[in-house]
């Protein structure tokens, strides 16, 4: 049997450069030799107040930008979490067996708690169960992500394992999937935080959607390291971050970059940065607005029913090792 991939991305805020190469990147190349499940996390994205009539938009710009990035309705199933209701069912019974504690460790708990002080609901604290939920209702081997949710991917391997030893053999056990250079891709103003739809300035990413003009004025204000080399190296976060960036959207090593720069300075650099974003952009959103909704919506119909009937033969099963009757 092919292994099962499963992944998601919230409909809150732009999708930026790091969702691209932390995540759907990885998902393009691997649809092709996994069993692909890709999602659109609706529930997960109502822990932080949403607008109802954006976040429907939200939720089918998602799923277009799967679809305008490469993933292969043909290949891939393309769903939204709340389409169906199993998520929300096993996410409960997984809150029984899940320990506070392992919840108030979570690092996106402890830095959303900070950011949304008015509004901390059990939503928020609950958020990695769900999650847990996403990826063991399809018996998921693997799970591509970005390195923010390496602890919530633990998270279900260790909900997985106890729910195995509780009630019987029920769920796999699944295995993160990361690539070195995309899983943390940075600020662009602050080398030190990752690149973030909530950040402040939006001079911190580069949107899916930003214009040629926007993408070359961004990349040109990119903060730099001290000194004029352009040099691959944990002590210059900055041109590191950039070189990463590169490398991924020219499909080369890093080591190949830096070569190709020896002796040039951070203005050419930068300059030929920009043209290697904007010529991955271009296409892709040209692409993008080429889809029409009309088209997602099929999709996301064709995936409901298919999801819905795998999420529906695991539930049975759990319904019936937990004794409900
Ligand atoms: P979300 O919506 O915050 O982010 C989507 C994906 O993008 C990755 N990512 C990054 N990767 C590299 N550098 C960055 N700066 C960067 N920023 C974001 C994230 O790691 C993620 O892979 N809880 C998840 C969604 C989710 C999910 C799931 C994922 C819900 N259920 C089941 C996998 C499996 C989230 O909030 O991702």
């Amino acid at each position: 049997m092919q292994k099962r991939i499963f992944s998601g991305i919230q409909p809150s805020g732009v999708l930026h450069l790091g969702n691209y190469l932390g995540a759907i990147k990885n998902w393009v190349a691997l649809q092709e030799k996994y069993d692909p499940i890709f999602c659109v996390v609706d529930l997960h994205a109502i822990t932080v107040p949403q607008k109802p009539e954006e976040l429907r938009q939200k939720t089918l710009e998602v799923a277009k930008t799967y679809l305008a990035a490469g993933i292969d309705p043909e290949k891939s199933l393309i769903f939204v979490q709340s389409h169906v209701p199993e998520h929300a069912e096993l996410a409960w019974i997984l809150n029984t067996i899940t320990k506070i504690p392992e919840l108030e460790r979570m690092t996106q708990f402890k830095d959303k708690s900070k950011a949304f002080r008015q509004n901390l609901n059990a939503g928020l604290f609950n958020y990695p169960v769900l999650m847990a939920a996403d990826i063991l209702l399809y018996d998921a081997n693997l799970v591509p992500v970005g390195e923010d949710q390496l602890q919530h991917v633990e998270i279900a391997r260790t909900l997985a394992r106890r729910f195995n030893s509780l009630f019987g053999e029920t769920f796999v056990v699944p295995e993160p999937f990361v690539v070195k250079e995309g899983m943390r891709i940075m600020g662009l103003d602050d080398p030190k935080k990752k690149m973030s739809k909530s950040a402040a300035s939006e001079y911190n990413y580069i949107s899916l959607t930003d214009t040629p003009e926007k993408i070359r004025e961004k990349i040109k204000k990119a903060v730099t390291d001290s000194g004029k080399e352009i040099r691959y190296s944990a002590d210059k976060p900055a041109i590191k971050n950039l070189i990463n960036i590169y490398a991924l959207l020219d499909n080369a090593k890093p080591k190949e970059i830096v070569e190709s720069y020896h002796g040039k300075g951070y203005a050419e650099f930068k300059k030929d940065l920009a043209e290697v974003v904007v010529g991955f952009l271009e296409p892709f959103q040209e692409k993008y607005n080429e889809i029409e909704d009309r088209e997602v919506l099929r999709i996301l119909e064709e995936g409901k029913s298919k999801a819905k009937k795998m999420a529906g033969e695991k539930m049975e099963k759990v319904r019936e090792k937990v004794g409900l009757l």
